[in-house]
């Protein structure tokens, strides 16, 4: 079977097939299903982007791997956020999207007959792109009875010697979980002793609804020995999903890999949206990152009280803008989730679109207006 013939079905194409339908026939949809922010990036970016747009030197091609200043900038907002020592040059590396690291990572690592460990449930490209490069993505569960994370043992069971890259992603998508040091040094010990690559997709890590500091996995690592690798990505931090920008950092060997390949593949981010993101990750980082994450604490406790009133339970968590809610009932999640959109209009996301461990729940997005949220959670309680 060739690579392409390999990729699981999309999921997500039935539900925006199910979506324009409901739309056609007139219904007043309500769309909790994708994790898009809904509001603008912030005024002080856009004002930064404008000027660096209207310099000539910004329309060439860009520096590849990263512009010098931008990743001087990451490597300063590691330290200055996260405690975290890396080198700006050997350590960093400028993304087009965490999406494009993920996506392109596996060729970095995996031959034929190669495999890396990705969790069920998860965010689809860690399994695809392991596919495209040739490789067999081996799933290891993320249980409820485990806050979502996975087991230690099973991991080890898993692992071989062909096994080459352990994907995880804290805060988690879909289900809203969280890595503490306890977890990270295991996770880093176990990947260390197996000579596995351990990368954190950690595009949700500043998304906190009550003002924590969140804990970067690189904290826990010496990332200067360890092979670990750490994606961050200004899409969900500073509303900028279309923006097209993120980072990786971690062991020099790792950023070094990652960017061989991408060498061959892009050409780097438009230069005006590095200057933005130089801005971003400076000396007002935390005014900005608190003028986005400010709408999602009341959108969730808005949500959560309407599905407490609906008898429905949700996975408690103060990480990500999602809601995780457990399908009431024996109804399977695609059913639960059709039936929402044909008898209230509510699109939310069956917990099976993350793989097959998501059976059983569903997933709620907080990045739809205030006015959208009250009355998504309205239908809800009107529903049940
Ligand atoms: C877990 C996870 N990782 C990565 C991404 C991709 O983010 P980016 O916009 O940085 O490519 C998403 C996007 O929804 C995501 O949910």
């Amino acid at each position: 079977m060739g690579r392409l013939e390999k990729l699981p079905p999309y999921l997500f194409s039935a539900i925006d097939a199910a979506k324009a339908e409901a739309r056609a026939a007139g219904v007043a949809v309500v769309d909790l299903g994708v994790g898009d922010p809904d509001r603008p990036t912030p005024q002080a970016l856009l004002e930064v982007m404008c000027e660096a747009v209207r310099k000539p030197a910004n329309h060439c091609y860009p520096a590849q791997k990263g512009d010098a200043l931008l990743k001087q900038a990451i490597a300063g907002w590691l330290a200055r956020r996260h405690g975290v020592k890396v080198d700006a040059v050997s350590q960093v590396l400028v993304l087009i999207g965490s999406k494009e690291g993920l996506g392109h990572l596996p060729l970095a690592y995996v031959e034929e007959g190669d495999n890396a460990l990705v969790p069920d449930l998860g965010y689809p490209v860690y399994g695809q792109a392991t596919i495209l490069a040739g490789g067999q993505p081996r799933l290891f569960a993320l249980r409820a009875e485990n806050g979502f994370r996975p087991d230690l043992a099973e991991l080890e069971r898993l692992m071989d010697d062909r096994t080459r890259l352990l994907f995880v992603n804290y805060p988690n998508n879909p289900t809203g979980a969280t890595g503490d040091a306890d977890f990270w040094r295991e996770l880093i010990a176990l990947c260390g002793r197996r000579g596995v690559v351990l990368v954190n997709d950690a595009a949700y890590l500043e998304v906190t609804l009550d003002g924590s500091r969140p804990l970067s996995m690189l904290k826990l690592a010496d990332p200067a020995a360890d092979q670990v690798l750490e994606l961050h990505s200004l899409s969900k931090m500073f509303n900028m999903t279309g923006w097209r920008i993120a980072f990786a950092a971690g062991h020099p060997e790792v950023v070094g890999r990652l960017g061989r390949v991408k060498e061959s593949m892009d050409s780097g981010v438009f230069t005006a949206v590095q200057e933005t993101a130089v801005h971003a990750l400076g000396e007002s980082f935390a005014e900005l990152l608190a003028g986005v994450v400010e709408a999602y604490p009341e959108r969730r406790r808005i949500m959560v009280a309407a599905l407490a009133d609906a008898g429905i339970e949700v996975f408690p968590t103060t990480a990500t803008f999602y809601v995780w809610c457990r399908v009431p009932g024996k109804e399977s999640a695609v059913d639960f989730c059709g039936r929402a959109l044909r008898e209230v209009g509510l699109v939310v996301t069956p917990g099976n679109g993350f793989g097959p461990g998501g059976e059983g729940w569903f997933r709620i997005s907080l990045t739809a207006s205030d006015a959208d949220i009250a009355e998504g959670a309205r239908r809800i309680r009107s529903w049940r």
